[in-house]
């Protein structure tokens, strides 16, 4: 079990370089197998859960060649089975992409019911009404999710809620279909744009994605293209936040400024400087940052994703600060280990009521879930003394090499694998 070990105090400065953003790349790499093509994807991040993703569809027959990191060729015309029972897909969310795709090229697909973190019921409703609104029959059935279709018929979609994966999955079952699919209150976040975009470059027609409605003119057939994956606007805001709670100077380099503004006007308001660039956003901050009060939203209110990250920071701000989560019921398992650091907080129903301490200091803390574990390496950062991040597998899912990155920016941080590493490192940060 790899564990990280911090020293935290030190303001962390310097750029960093931001890396492909996985929830866009998981869709994309699904929508890869729609075309018999061989298509090339740049710019994928190098995390685990694209690793399990990829090798989930050479277990279907897909020819995968890793060009190198960030780079891979698929080539889906060597399909041999329509039923996703790699193991280790279990436990990612976007394994249900391959089912929308797997049912738009072939009319039949069975997955096993997606895992990801536990940050919530996170029911797949809204994705079984959209493939029944094209004309599949899906089923649920010893842990696997089943749909087939004699045909896909273009249709018109009221989604209930604004679901991302919801909304990715449609696009790629109906992408194929004869006719047109219109989805109402789709979601708009940056990537189902980069999925959208990817579909129209292998010759796709979709129109509208960004906003709440988006219309999809069903084609023959998809080609080859070569596409790069949109930057990582939660890995940027991370290390956005990240400056802020060390009282940092932090250039996130390749980014889309744009994608950032929700992380951006926050910092701003809690008394961070924010400036924005082309392709890079500089964040600095020196002294006290005050409280404020925010809700996690769809795109393009504040991300539920970047909800710890926060949380973190205003644990560290002068005054009272209220964060609500509006979108997944189990977001506040950090509370506990950052209570634990000295910090004042307590979550009432949906809202976590924080009270800015001066410090925090070190202690022994685990990651419960992907984002909580990178704010809580935050916490680390900024606190006083040395402490024990453990369960950084989750952390590991979505952020590329999150402990080199933090090492360029001057924090003290190792990745250790046993006891033995940790009492060495544990010996080495004391003496720094
Ligand atoms: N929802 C339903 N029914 C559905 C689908 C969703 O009620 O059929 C609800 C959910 O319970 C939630 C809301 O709709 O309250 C939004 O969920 P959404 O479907 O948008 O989330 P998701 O597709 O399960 C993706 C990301 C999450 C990110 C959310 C919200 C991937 C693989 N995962 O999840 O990313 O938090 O969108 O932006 O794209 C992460 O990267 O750490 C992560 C958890």
């Amino acid at each position: 079990m790899e564990r990280y070990i911090v020293k935290g105090g030190i303001p962390l400065v310097g750029s960093v370089e931001i890396s492909g953003a996985k929830n866009a790349a998981l869709g994309i790499i699904a929508a890869a197998i729609l075309t018999e093509d061989a298509v090339t994807i740049d710019n994928l991040p190098d995390v685990n859960d694209i690793h399990v993703l990829l090798n989930a569809i050479e277990d279907l027959g897909v020819v995968v060649k890793r060009i190198n990191a960030h780079s891979v060729i698929i080539n889906a015309s060597t399909i041999s089975k329509l039923r996703t029972d790699y193991d280790p897909i279990k436990k990612i969310r976007g394994s249900y992409y391959l089912l929308g795709a797997l049912l738009g090229r072939f009319h039949k697909a069975e997955v096993y019911l997606p895992g990801g973190c536990n940050i919530g019921s996170r029911p797949i409703d809204q994705h079984i009404k959209g493939f029944k609104a094209l004309g599949a029959n899906v089923g649920i059935e010893g842990g696997f999710i089943t749909a087939c279709a004699e045909s896909l018929q273009g249709g018109h979609i009221y989604f209930d809620v604004a679901s991302v994966g919801a909304t990715i999955n449609l696009m790629l079952a109906a992408v194929l279909a004869e006719g047109r699919t219109i989805i109402e209150n789709a979601a708009k976040e940056p990537h189902i744009v980069d999925v959208a975009n990817f579909l129209n470059s292998m010759g796709a027609n979709i129109k509208g994605a960004g906003t709440d409605v988006i219309r999809i003119n069903g084609v023959e057939r998809l080609h080859k293209t070569e596409y790069t994956v949109i930057p990582d606007q939660i890995e940027a805001g991370t290390f956005m936040f990240a400056a802020a709670a060390t009282q940092g100077d932090i250039t996130v380099k390749n980014v889309i400024p744009k994608h950032l503004e929700a992380a951006s006007s926050k910092l701003t308001e809690i008394g961070c400087r924010v400036k924005e660039f082309d392709d890079s956003v500089r964040v600095y901050c020196q002294g006290k940052l005050r409280s404020t009060k925010i809700k996690t939203l769809p795109y393009p209110g504040f991300p539920t994703d970047m909800q710890p990250q926060i949380a973190v920071t205003l644990a560290l701000s002068s005054g009272i600060s209220i964060v609500t989560e509006t979108l997944f019921e189990n977001r506040f398992k950090y509370v506990d280990e950052l209570i634990r650091m000295g910090a004042n907080m307590k979550v009432e129903g949906n809202s976590v009521i924080i009270e800015g301490v001066q410090r925090l200091s070190g202690g022994i803390i685990s990651s419960p879930d992907l984002r909580a574990g990178a704010a809580l390496v935050i916490a680390a950062l900024a606190a006083d003394g040395i402490s024990v991040v453990e369960d950084v597998k989750y952390i590991q899912r979505g952020y590329e090499r999150f402990d080199e990155k933090l090492k360029s920016l001057g924090a003290q941080i190792e990745r250790v694998s046993s006891d033995r590493d940790l009492q060495k490192a544990r010996f080495l940060l004391n003496a720094v």
